[in-house]
């Protein structure tokens, strides 16, 4: 069934939390490799508003529909960092607005030009750009989707969970718009599948790798090692490769075997 936007815009609300009791943290805190993980979440969504920059310059932002969403995924995605935020600060580490700018400006020249790259290449190939950056949203947000029940089903913390599970419920909602979206307008044209498919076989890395540190990248996939890590792993593969033109691509998979993330 194809996605209903209108829908969407009319229930989209702000993580609901206020319930949860987070002074559970003073009693029951959480170790230091999860607060790592927290953080690196935390950042990403605050991080947002970069890739819906990128965007706003591209085809992309012509689309009434994919328009629309991007306002509200984002304002969803800032709320999850907050909660996220919220969580870190019950542990004493303080999200600070002038640190995350920080951040963004250590990436430098590369952070400045993408936004003027991805217009160039996304106003020469024109109305197929969009089905590339439905597909890449679709990669991002399974990604984030999973990586968020990884972490509930691995902390098992009677706050924590719930709070992750919420954030992942959110993320599936965004994961039905950009795969509506990616499967329409791959199935209309050769082109947007063959482009596609390279840019993610070329170019796609765990969300979070153009603006974090490597280290941090790296840790953050450690959550899907073992044997249970990379079955989910490979069920969003699955996902990813039955899109129109996408068969066999494994780019999940990829990631992890290109940080030696063990599948055992
Ligand atoms: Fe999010
Ligand atoms: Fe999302």
């Amino acid at each position: 069934m194809a996605f209903q936007i209108d829908r969407f815009t009319q229930t989209s609300e702000a993580l609901e939390w206020g319930d949860l009791d987070l002074d559970e943290f003073d009693r029951n805190p959480l170790d230091a490799d999860t607060l790592r993980l927290l953080r690196y979440m935390c950042d990403v969504e605050f991080h947002t508003v970069c890739y819906l920059r990128d965007m706003l310059v591209t085809p992309s932002h012509r689309d009434e529909d994919v328009a629309t969403f991007m306002t509200f995924w984002n304002r969803e995605e800032f709320w999850h960092g907050e909660a996220l935020a919220a969580v870190l600060g019950k542990h004493g580490i303080t999200v600070d607005y002038d640190q995350l700018k920080a951040t963004r400006l250590k990436v430098g020249w590369r952070d400045k030009l993408d936004p003027i790259k991805q217009s160039l290449l996304g106003n020469i190939v024109g109305a197929d750009f969009v089905a590339t950056h439905m597909t890449w949203g679709a990669a991002n947000e399974y990604s984030a989707a999973a990586a968020y029940q990884r972490l509930a089903a691995t902390v098992d913390h009677p706050v924590l969970s719930p709070l992750l599970k919420r954030i992942a419920q959110q993320e599936t909602r965004h994961i039905a718009f950009y795969v509506s979206q990616a499967r329409t307008r791959l199935e209309k044209s050769a082109i947007a599948r063959k482009l596609t498919r390279f840019a993610l076989s070329n170019f796609w890395g765990p969300v979070g790798s153009g603006v974090m540190d490597e280290a941090e990248v790296q840790h953050m996939m450690t959550i899907f090692s073992g044997p249970e890590g990379r079955r989910e792993i490979m069920k969003i593969d699955d996902h990813i490769s039955r899109l129109p033109g996408l068969t066999g691509l494994t780019i999940f998979q990829d990631q992890l075997d290109k940080r030696g993330i063990p599948a055992a």
